[in-house]
């Protein structure tokens, strides 16, 4: 990260820390939710299937830009299936940073051939070892490996959503994440239960028992790009929601923290670790505050 980056980012949290400032800093724009695939775990793929053209998202970035927003991530449905014309998902990626955002992310599921040098970090969706994650990703395993090892950047961190289907495949991403050269880190999540796909839901037993391997994974070297002081609160789901520093826009809707802002009840068993690390962050939660500086120095 660049030093004027790192400053900008310091002087926001102490602003937001001392004056309990509820202002967005990291937001995200919807492409599409268009998808490829339908996993098994997933809410919101194919509602609509509109992709966003690019006068609209271009729109939407300028939008969170002038709010302050400095972190954007795309997202989707699947981004690689974005196109305008002759504009690609690359094109939105160098506009971002063009505009002045300090950060941009991009989120996929790795089917499409990967070439984003730009962004700065690509998270990518890896669900298990081979079994596990084709279980609920359809039989894709062997493309998106293919795909990682012909990526053209090593911006890639796994992205895994830890579920019933593959609450033992921790360890295997986290060697994949290390072995492999591309791959800078893997991030976790745990299932946020949707009224559809409830039966996913890990218990807080269930919980404990993950996060002490990826304790574990980190403590032997594996780059897990997630808090370990957050871990507890993640156990219970004691962290506050939402988060009042993210927001999403979609297709013109901006809305606090994510799109699942508005499904009954769902805030109370949220799996998302930005969630708990960035509202105990912005607390003032000096652990955190802490390993978050070592963590974001270490992998952006
Ligand atoms: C909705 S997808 C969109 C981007 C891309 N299609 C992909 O799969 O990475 C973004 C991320 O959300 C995760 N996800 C989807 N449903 C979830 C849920 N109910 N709880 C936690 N993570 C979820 C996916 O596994 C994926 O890593
Ligand atoms: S690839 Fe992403 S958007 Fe598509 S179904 Fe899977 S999780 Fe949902
Ligand atoms: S806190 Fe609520 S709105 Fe935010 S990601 Fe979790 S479930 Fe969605």
């Amino acid at each position: 990260m660049k030093l004027s980056s790192f400053a900008y980012f310091a002087g926001f949290g102490i602003k937001t820390v001392l004056f309990r400032k509820k202002d967005p800093i990291l937001g995200t724009i919807i492409l599409t939710d268009k998808c490829n695939l339908k996993c098994k775990h997933c809410s919101v793929n194919n509602i609509t299937a509109v992709v966003h053209p690019y006068k609209q998202i271009k729109k939407e970035m300028r939008q969170l830009y002038d709010m302050g927003i400095r972190i954007l991530f795309f997202c989707g449905g699947e981004t690689f299936l974005w196109k305008d014309g002759e504009k690609s998902l690359r094109d939105l990626v160098t506009e971002a940073k063009k505009m002045g955002f300090l950060i941009v992310n991009v989120v996929t599921n790795g089917t499409f051939p990967i070439d984003l040098p730009e962004a700065d970090l690509i998270l990518l969706s890896l669900d298990g070892n081979r079994l596990q994650h084709n279980k609920i990703r359809g039989d894709t395993y062997d493309i998106i490996m293919e795909n990682v090892q012909n990526a053209t950047s090593d911006n890639i961190c796994f992205y895994m959503a830890i579920n019933q289907i593959n609450k033992n495949g921790i360890r295997d991403v986290c060697l994949k994440a290390k072995n492999m050269p591309n791959v800078r880190a893997v991030s976790f999540n745990f299932h946020t239960p949707y009224p559809d796909t409830k039966e996913l839901l890990l218990s807080p037993r269930e919980k404990a028992v993950c996060c002490n391997v990826i304790a574990k994974m980190m403590k032997e070297g594996a780059p897990v790009f997630n808090l370990k002081s957050a871990f507890p609160y993640l156990i219970r789901n004691s962290f506050p929601t939402p988060c009042h520093q993210c927001v999403v826009m979609e297709n013109g809707k901006l809305s606090t923290c994510g799109r699942c802002i508005e499904v009954e009840g769902l805030c109370e068993k949220c799996g998302y670790f930005f969630v708990a690390e960035y509202t105990l962050l912005f607390r003032g939660n000096i652990k955190i505050i802490f390993e978050m500086l070592r963590t974001y120095l270490k992998y952006i």
